[in-house]
């Protein structure tokens, strides 16, 4: 396995690499949802293909400063497991190297991004495109993979591609989940027991509202009300940061529902801010 932090050396590296390549892009503090990407990376990159994975906290993409220095980093775990799932190239840089001081050009998807995360995070989004646009370019992937727990992200990031034509199949992989229900995320890691063993209700809710859904009905009011319910119910103080029901694709929101429709939410224990989301799909039971 190839590890390198600059830009420069890393363009070399991949271009001496073979085709096909597949990137997965990370923040690090690599989980178990992380490595399915890497396995399906490795899975379409085949055995003489190139498995490329990029660990950045990248600080554009965060507004807060304090929630950019929790975030956990575990450099070394991260090279094991990278190294015992078959990735091949890992691209670890600073951000000094990624951003220069007078940078002054920003990716900014103008539809898909106000709302949910983008509406309570002003800016991530720009430093998530930005950041992608960046590492597509820096290792010239034939597929890049990301996951579909961060459900608006995916879409901006295949907005990007179209728009943008930018050279690259994007391919999304389903949510990797504990046995509970819960979402797998390195900020899982912060929440205190008891609000560990209360989070799972967040996939409950919305899978309270996809069985409403597919009960017949199609009222985008009364299928939120039926997860804010569940959600509000804890007794571990979680606090809804939003809970909405939005076309598939548009990413606006739908009342009646209109088939694919997505349920997406975000939850707050204390400072620790969890997302998750369903489809909703007529012809799925
Ligand atoms: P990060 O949060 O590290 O996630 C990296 C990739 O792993 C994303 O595509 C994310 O959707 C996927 N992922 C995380 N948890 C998952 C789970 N439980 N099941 C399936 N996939 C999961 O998302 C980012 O980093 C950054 O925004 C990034 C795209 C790297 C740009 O900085």
């Amino acid at each position: 396995m190839k590890l390198t932090s600059k830009p420069c050396d890393l363009e070399k590296i991949t271009k001496a690499f073979p085709s096909p390549r597949v990137l997965v892009p990370t923040m690090g503090a690599l989980h178990e949802g992380h490595l399915t990407l890497v396995r399906r990376a490795r899975k379409i990159a085949g055995k003489s293909g190139t498995v490329i994975l990029t660990l950045f906290v990248n600080p554009t993409q965060f507004d807060k400063a304090e929630d950019l220095d929790k975030y956990p980093r575990t450099l070394d775990d991260d090279l094991d497991l990278c190294r015992e799932n078959g990735v091949d190239v890992v691209f670890a840089p600073e951000p000094d190297s990624m951003y220069h001081p007078d940078h002054s050009v920003t990716v900014i998807e103008a539809a898909l991004t106000g709302q949910l995360c983008g509406a309570t995070r002003p800016g991530h989004f720009d430093g998530v495109c930005t950041v992608v646009l960046k590492l597509i370019n820096l290792t010239q992937p034939d597929t890049a993979i990301f996951g579909k727990k961060d459900y608006q992200q995916l879409a901006v990031i295949r907005r990007i591609v179209r728009d943008l034509n930018v050279p690259v199949c994007i391919e999304g992989v389903d949510t990797v989940r504990e046995d509970s229900g819960l979402a797998l995320s390195s900020r899982n890691a912060r929440l205190t027991k008891s609000q560990h063993t209360d989070a799972p209700r967040i996939r409950r809710a919305l899978l309270a509202a996809q069985t409403a859904y597919h009960g017949g009905e199609k009222s985008a009011q009364a299928l939120l009300n039926i997860a804010r319910e569940e959600v509000e119910s804890s007794s571990e103080g979680a606090v809804i940061d939003y809970l909405e029901l939005l076309d598939a694709t548009s990413l606006q929101a739908v009342d009646p529902v209109t088939s694919p429709a997505i349920m997406a939410t975000a939850v707050f224990y204390d400072a620790v801010r969890l997302i998750d989301n369903i489809e909703l799909v007529s012809d799925k039971v």
